[in-house]
């Protein structure tokens, strides 16, 4: 049988949505096609490349196929609001009851936002003169980037100003200059401190339900992930994801992306920054 470019695409797109959730809407052809050619190895024609898609759906090499289309932009601090006001809202009330807090990551991808998260808690402990332990989980569906936030280790590029100006990148890094084809590039590796307040799981956000307990976060980070699903598959997982959250915990989403049906039930605090009030009824 003669397939075309479109049954390709639309079978990977099925594919895709009954694996993660995650949506691809029309204009993503062209990224469709540069993924297939990393997947897509001994595959002469679309009919090869046809079976190897009936072969991940019928449970092979689905790991690889997961990891070669999920997107996984990040870098550290990004949409540093989100720090500040952990920073300077959240974080005072622990020290002051010294209690530890507990931390959901649920989209971390190659683990800059953790970090991210577990130096904020660093530096506010040196501002309070406070000593929160914190638990960060994070998680993602894509093996390859909790492998990368495990070892963490990133390329440092002094232009890109990963950092702000509150935190000392050498505080919480060690720098290794590594030879590589277009020169010297700058490596940083996080050091042991701050990796052992995070630890990686994989976890799918479409699951029915997630392995943790009614109310156990005290803050969760769900951002720029629920942009990939549809309107209603977000409702549905913020609905799930809404039940690990402490009353008075704090939600932090994406910058384009909203609360939806939980909107009665959480008071908005700042940009994206959602307090729980009370639980779904
Ligand atoms: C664009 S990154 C966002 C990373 C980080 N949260 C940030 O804001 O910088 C989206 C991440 O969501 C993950 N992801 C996509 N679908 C998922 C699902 N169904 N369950 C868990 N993680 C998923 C991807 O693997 C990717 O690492």
């Amino acid at each position: 049988m003669a397939y075309t470019t479109q049954d390709v695409h639309d079978k990977i797109k099925k594919l895709l949505y009954s694996l993660t959730g995650i949506t691809l809407t029309e204009n993503k052809d062209i990224m469709i096609s540069n993924r297939i050619d990393k997947l897509k190895r001994n595959c002469n024609n679309y009919g090869d490349i046809m079976e190897l898609l009936d072969s991940i759906e019928k449970g092979s090499n689905v790991t690889e196929f997961i990891n070669t289309f999920t997107t996984n932009k990040t870098h550290f601090f990004r949409e540093e609001f989100h720090f500040e006001d952990l920073r300077d809202r959240v974080l005072p009330f622990f020290a002051k009851k010294q209690e530890n807090i507990s931390i959901w990551c649920s989209a971390s991808s190659t683990g800059e936002e953790p970090y991210s998260i577990a130096m904020t808690i660093s530096e506010a402990n040196k501002m309070l003169s406070s000593n929160i332990k914190a638990n960060i989980i994070a998680t993602d569906i894509d093996t390859n980037v909790l492998q990368y936030g495990a070892d963490g280790i990133y390329r440092y590029s002094k232009s890109s100003k990963e950092f702000p100006d509150w935190i000392r990148p050498q505080n919480y890094f060690k720098r290794r200059i590594q030879k590589s084809l277009s020169g010297e590039e700058v490596l940083i590796k996080v050091n042991d401190d701050l990796k052992r307040m995070i630890t990686f799981h994989i976890m799918n956000l479409n699951n029915d339900s997630y392995p943790f307990s009614n109310n156990q976060f005290d803050v969760i980070f769900c951002r720029n992930v629920l942009i990939y699903f549809s309107v209603e598959d977000q409702n549905d997982i913020l609905k799930k994801l809404f039940r690990y959250l402490k009353i008075g915990g704090t939600l932090y989403l994406g910058h384009s992306e909203n609360p939806q049906d939980l909107i009665h039930y959480v008071k908005r605090v700042g940009q994206n920054i959602f307090v729980k009030e009370n639980e779904l009824c």
